[in-house]
């Protein structure tokens, strides 16, 4: 059995040895972390051969972990509608608003991830009307799932820009903000990622007839 070996490892290094510039400076690159008169005198055939199969089974185990990496899931929002607005001056100025909309995540990786928390924020002129938070999920290998929220805004005083929210009432259209993120973490191997993933869209609301006339989405880029 070790005898074999030894041929073997005679057979797999001779052409090595004699072989041109570009392979043999390849293997004493795989080789160069120790000291080349060790490696020269003291280091057998066997174990240079051992060196040479940890040093592909590295190889092989640093391409696995760069291609299965997670990558960051992607969302979009499919759908959004309203379902209600309205403005109120008594007894303060305020507005109502219900807003519906489904959130697609999409997973690229080739195995499923689970996030904890999908939470959904709507702002006006950047103060924050309402939340809302929907249960996390699993999303299967390379596929999507869809996730619905609701943001129901009640007479919620307006206490920035009310000049603002009085002209927009006027003009017949009102902008909104809306940030809808998703949160969790990947247990990779030993290492414990982060997943986050952001879409933020801004809607413009017609007040007469209670519709979404314009959004324009964009996802944020995490690290
Ligand atoms: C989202 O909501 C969950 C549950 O309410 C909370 O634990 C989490 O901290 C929220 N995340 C952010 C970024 O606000
Ligand atoms: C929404 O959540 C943020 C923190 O994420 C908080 O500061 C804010 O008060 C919340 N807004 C409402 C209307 O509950
Ligand atoms: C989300 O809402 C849509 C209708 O707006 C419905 O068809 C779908 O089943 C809902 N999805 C979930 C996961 O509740
Ligand atoms: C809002 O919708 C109504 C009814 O469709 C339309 O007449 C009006 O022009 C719209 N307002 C704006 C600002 O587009
Ligand atoms: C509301 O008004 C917009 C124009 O701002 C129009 O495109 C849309 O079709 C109208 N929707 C309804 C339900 O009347």
């Amino acid at each position: 059995m070790a005898e074999s070996e030894n041929t073997d490892s005679s057979m797999f290094h001779q052409p090595l040895l004699s072989e041109t510039q570009p392979q043999s400076s390849e293997n004493v690159e795989v080789l160069a972390p120790f000291p080349p008169a060790y490696h020269r005198g003291g280091l057998s055939k066997s174990c240079r051969c051992g060196v040479i199969s940890c040093a592909i089974a590295l190889i092989f185990l640093v391409a696995s972990f760069v291609l299965l990496w997670p990558s960051k899931p992607q969302l979009s929002i499919v759908q959004l509608s309203l379902n209600g607005l309205g403005f109120h001056t008594v007894p303060s100025i305020s507005l109502d608003v219900k807003l519906k909309l489904t959130v697609q995540v999409r997973n690229q990786d080739f195995y499923s991830i689970k996030y904890d928390w999908l939470n959904v924020t709507i702002d006006y002129r950047g103060q924050n009307l309402a939340n809302a938070t929907s249960e996390g999920g699993l999303v299967n290998a390379r596929s999507s799932s869809y996730v619905n929220a609701t943001l129901d805004v009640d007479a919620v005083e307006v206490l920035s820009d009310v000049v603002m929210l009085v002209e927009d009432v006027a003009a017949g259209e009102i902008t909104l903000d809306t940030e809808s993120k998703i949160g969790g973490k990947i247990i990779f191997f030993f290492f414990d990622l982060p997943l986050k993933a952001t879409i933020s869209c801004q809607v413009i609301a017609n007040m007469t007839n209670e519709t979404v006339s314009s959004q324009n989405c964009y996802p944020e880029v995490h690290l």
